[in-house]
């Protein structure tokens, strides 16, 4: 395992990363100012329009679009809407009822921007960290950050889920949309556990097929166009790994086929999405002829 220290470097290279000092210039022209009011309880909204001046507000939206594309979201900021291609908040709103959050030490792995992250403080817990090894998402997160008030402390690593010492320091682990983009879910599912306190609540989310216990997907190359999918289990199948990895209390709280107002082209992501990536003649199918994407949640308990 690579230290910590060798992997933040290495996501914060420039060398690897051409786009990144043009990011943290458009991080750095962000107007300085305090936001009137924050508001992540039904929506994640920072600041009011009345906080910038006209020029400022120039200022923002051209440091925002910098960063384009924005997946996830939506974030207003300023009065600046942030319509991300991913209605995000939808996915909350499905898992939130079953999070144990307050007072807890919570960590989400592979966290985007941190979008959920931001929504997690409406629920009062001690801590936040994300993890993520993607600086565009790091860069966004900290547009934020800048104009956070608020004394839950709440940060983002630039980091892999396998770059993080497994302590068993967190009450609640979050890991959403990371599994299918794993090369051995196994692993994932241990180093997951790995981080949990015996007791601590796992929040699992990925892409299932309908099936049997022993029913899995390997694509034999890509999947809706992405190149990085590696394992899509039934639920059944999912619910057998996330207990062979150690936990108990296995509830799938949530099965859903993403749509298309849930994922889609935007403003502020301007490239092909969701229904470019399915067969135009049949949308029931992945433009490789695979079942559409659906999504599951589970949640369970470490051992
Ligand atoms: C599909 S996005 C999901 C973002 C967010 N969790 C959500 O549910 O909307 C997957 C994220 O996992 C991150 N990721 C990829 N490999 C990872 C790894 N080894 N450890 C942690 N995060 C990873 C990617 O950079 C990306 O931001």
């Amino acid at each position: 395992m690579r230290s910590t220290i060798e992997q933040i470097n290495s996501t914060l290279s420039t060398k690897r990363y051409g786009d990144l000092p043009d990011w943290m210039k458009h991080f750095d022209n962000l107007p300085d100012t305090q936001p009137s009011e924050s508001q992540f309880e039904s929506e994640l909204n920072i600041g009011a329009a009345h906080d910038l001046s006209e020029d400022q507000a120039k200022l923002l939206r051209a440091s925002l679009e910098g960063l384009i594309p924005w997946r996830k979201g939506p974030i207003t900021l300023f009065n600046e809407f942030i319509d991300t291609e991913w209605r995000s908040d939808w996915k909350w709103d499905r898992v939130k009822p079953y999070l144990h959050l307050k007072d807890r030490n919570v960590l989400d792995v592979g966290c985007g921007n941190g979008y959920h992250m931001w929504r997690a403080l409406a629920d009062k817990p001690a801590r936040v960290l994300g993890i993520d090894p993607s600086p565009r998402f790091v860069v966004q997160f900290y547009m934020l950050k800048k104009y956070y008030q608020g004394k839950t402390p709440i940060d983002l690593l630039p980091i892999g889920i396998q770059d993080l010492p497994g302590n068993e320091l967190f009450d609640t682990v979050l890991s959403m949309g990371v599994l299918y983009h794993r090369r051995s879910p196994m692993d994932h599912l241990i180093e997951l556990a790995d981080q949990l306190r015996p007791g601590g609540q796992l929040l699992l989310e990925t892409l299932v097929i309908e099936g049997a216990e022993n029913d899995v997907l390997l694509p034999d190359g890509r999947y809706a166009k992405m190149p990085n999918v590696w394992f899509i289990p039934s639920v059944l199948a999912l619910s057998k790994w996330i207990k062979r990895a150690g936990f108990t209390d296995i509830q799938c709280v949530d099965e859903s086929v993403t749509t298309f107002e849930e994922q889609r082209t935007t403003d502020w992501m301007r490239f092909h999405s969701l229904k470019d990536f399915l067969d135009p003649n049949n949308p029931e199918l992945t433009f490789e002829g695979y079942p559409r994407p659906r999504r599951a949640a589970l949640i369970a308990t470490k051992n």
